[in-house]
């Protein structure tokens, strides 16, 4: 899809294609409402007579074949109360809009949305969230259907939004045109079934999208990992006929003595349980796994795009979980890289396992000044929380606090739950220094506790798992069009904006 950015002056309704103008609540319209309702001899007020619109956000009113204008339809739309617009709300409305066209005729529309009196939003941040929504919208993962492929056609080709400034409201865009890059590359990561993107599918991939970019890259494989001592990680990778990998991917934009930012990401490309095998319906979906590594990979690849300035490192353990004969087992014992042996007991706590290794490898290697780690790490999340706020654990009260300030501004949001020795307890082995599962409540803090154990002294570190929010069934939200949401990308990206960036 084509979006574009053009002045009011070159902009008329004597162009053909829909036109999309906006009114506040009690059906204010706006002044481009208002020229468009006069130019059309009032085709908006009548239409109003007969309509249930008020101008609440997400409302629609619909003109076909106005007369007195060459516009085929005019669409307006609502934006609710003015007082609480913001740029979320507004990437929400350029979706609906471009859904709505979706089942129009047109290939082309303009969307002159005026800023109401007593909205706080800027102009051009108005046109550029806008114009991000209406892509975020336009992401398709269509690349395995071969039959009718008409029934999935969107005509609407071309999106001309029209502002007083425009080189501003480019300017404004050039940020967000890179995220919305990152995040399709995490929603086409996991949404790729899993015969198709696999460790080294994944790690190649990663390469391809982010070293054009100069981001720098590091794959190692089983045999460098071996020699490093990577025992957690590839215990979980060993009854896979695949290859595990780990992904090492540097941003240098900030000043060159800043310590990094560090991203992990848990990469199981797919997650049988192993041979503590999950039931038939609970490993649907388990593609997704790798929803982290996805994240942290789409992140990476927006900082680079927009040249954040900012020190930025993402580090991902890709594996895949499964049980043939070589498979690790329930009891068995793994030495970590960190040199503290785990006692397994059940193969399908296996995130936990990858993520200590690649916590560790990047703690010691980057000495960064804090890592995130990014994992569907447990279904208790999802029993806790469900789909609307990722869970958030940290040793940190102020990185907490960052983190849901990003959350609120981006709606990727995120909930504290609590760290605490008592549930430290629950994951003493009998055999070995840790056991990697708690017992059968608060399985989402024992996750959690576990991967504590592997955070250095006095390093700063938030664990987001995301196991509710990396995928969805149906369409919740208009500008997250498919099964894998990209959950992540927006969010660390405004983290680095608000707090990291030089
Ligand atoms: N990948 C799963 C967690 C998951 C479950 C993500 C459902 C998304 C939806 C993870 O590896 C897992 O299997 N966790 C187990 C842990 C248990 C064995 C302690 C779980 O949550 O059941
Ligand atoms: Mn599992
Ligand atoms: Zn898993």
């Amino acid at each position: 899809m084509q979006i574009s950015f053009v002045g009011s002056a070159d902009a008329t309704a004597k162009e053909g294609g829909a036109w999309v103008v906006a009114a506040t609540e009690s059906s204010v319209l706006l002044p481009a409402a208002v020229r468009l309702d006069k130019e059309s001899s009032g085709a908006l007020t009548r239409a109003l007579k007969f309509s249930r619109f008020t101008g609440k956000s997400g409302q629609f009113l619909e003109v076909l074949a106005p007369s007195g204008i060459k516009a085929s339809r005019l669409l307006l739309v609502g934006l609710g109360k003015p007082e609480s617009l913001d740029e979320k709300g507004l990437e929400t409305i350029g979706a609906q809009i471009a859904g709505r066209l979706y089942t129009a005729h047109e290939g082309a529309a303009h969307l002159e949305i005026d800023v109401p009196k007593k909205s706080k939003v800027r102009k051009a941040e108005l046109a550029a969230h806008l114009a991000f929504g209406v892509r975020l919208k336009s992401y398709a993962f269509d690349k395995y259907r071969t039959r009718n492929l008409e029934d999935y056609e969107r005509k609407l080709n071309t999106v001309r939004i029209v502002t007083p400034d425009p080189a501003a409201a480019r300017k404004a865009y050039a940020g967000l045109g890179a995220v919305a890059d990152g995040i399709f590359l995490a929603r086409d990561l996991v949404n790729e079934p899993p015969n198709m993107l696999y460790p080294a599918e994944f790690a190649r991939r990663a390469k391809a999208q982010l070293s054009r970019l100069g981001v720098k890259i590091e794959i190692l494989g089983e045999a460098e990992m071996k020699k490093q001592g990577f025992g957690a990680l590839l215990g979980v990778g060993q009854g896979s006929a695949r290859e595990s990998q780990l992904v090492v991917m540097q941003w240098n934009g900030g000043k060159k003595s800043a310590k990094p930012i560090a991203l992990v990401g848990k990469g199981v490309c797919f997650d049988s349980g192993g041979l503590s095998i999950k039931v038939g319906t609970g490993m649907q979906g388990m593609k997704g796994d790798m929803a982290g590594a996805a994240a942290v990979t789409g992140t990476m690849l927006a900082l680079a795009t927009r040249k954040a300035r900012v020190n930025a490192v993402g580090v991902i353990g890709l594996v895949e979980n499964m049980p043939d004969g070589g498979a690790f087992r329930p009891d068995d014992v793994l030495t970590s890289l960190s040199g503290q042996t785990i006692e397994v007991l059940n193969t399908d706590a296996e995130g936990r396992l990858v993520l200590a290794d690649a916590l560790t490898y990047t703690q010691r290697r980057f000495k960064p000044k804090l890592v995130i780690d990014l994992a569907t790490l447990t279904g208790a999340i999802v029993a806790a929380l469900g789909f609307e706020h990722a869970g958030v654990f940290s040793n940190n009260d102020q990185l907490v606090e960052r983190i849901r300030s990003a959350g609120r501004y981006t709606g990727e949001r995120v909930w504290q739950l609590p760290l605490d020795p008592f549930y430290d307890k629950m994951i003493r082995s009998k055999i070995a220094d840790v056991k990697n599962i708690g017992g059968a409540n608060s399985g989402s803090i024992t996750a959690a506790q576990f991967l504590l154990r592997f955070i250095e002294k006095d390093m700063v570190w938030a664990h987001l798992d995301i196991a509710g929010v990396a995928w969805q069934d149906g369409e919740q939200k208009p500008a997250i069009p498919s099964w894998g949401t990209g959950w992540g990308v927006r969010l660390l990206n405004r983290l680095m904006i608000e707090h990291y960036e030089a």
